[in-house]
């Protein structure tokens, strides 16, 4: 007799995996609530894929949000194809993707003051930014200590970065 097909079992043996691969990107895991949409301007409305158990995120859209973005997010389990469709190059990637309008990627922990510069004057030829990895000093891994620059890139349509510009202070908010 063929075993009864397990649900739960199957559910677990798929989870259990993308929890430490989450843990391994070094996202802390975290069982928080979803943050909501809201109306405002569609000039400050940003979608962020992310991983579901990644508490770092959920602070960078927390920053996102209290500087006057409305954000919609999408837990992706597959962040590695969403990076791949918006043309994040491997070396530039962070742990979520912001798009903006369907039109521009923030990649990473990018601070909002930045993502405003950017799209109030788009340098030629870049589809968005990326802050690659996780630096400490950055908005959503700042905890109020050890501050490091760290540098955000512009993403180039032709699929090569540049230099945008360093970042040498936390945060305001
Ligand atoms: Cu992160
Ligand atoms: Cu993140």
């Amino acid at each position: 007799m063929p075993k009864p097909f397990d649900f739960f079992a199957s559910l677990k043996t798929l989870l259990v995996p993308v929890f430490f691969l989450s843990v391994l990107a070094g996202c802390s895991t975290t069982g928080s609530s979803e943050q909501g949409t809201s109306e405002a301007d569609s000039a400050a409305q940003i979608t962020v894929y992310k991983s579901p158990f990644c508490l770092c995120c959920n602070d960078w859209i927390k920053h996102l949000e209290s500087n006057a973005f409305s954000v919609a997010s999408e837990n992706a389990l597959d962040t590695a194809s969403v990076k791949q469709q918006w043309k994040v190059p491997p070396s530039m990637q962070g742990c979520h993707t912001g798009v903006w309008n369907n039109q521009y990627v923030f990649e990473g922990h990018v601070p909002a003051r930045l993502i405003r510069q950017f799209l109030a004057n788009p340098p030629k030829g870049s589809v968005g930014l990326a802050v690659p990895g996780m630096p400490q000093g950055s908005p959503g891994m700042y905890r109020g200590k050890n501050f490091e620059p760290y540098v955000v890139y512009a993403i180039q349509s032709n699929g090569e970065y540049r230099f945008y510009e360093k970042v040498t202070a936390p945060e305001a908010s």
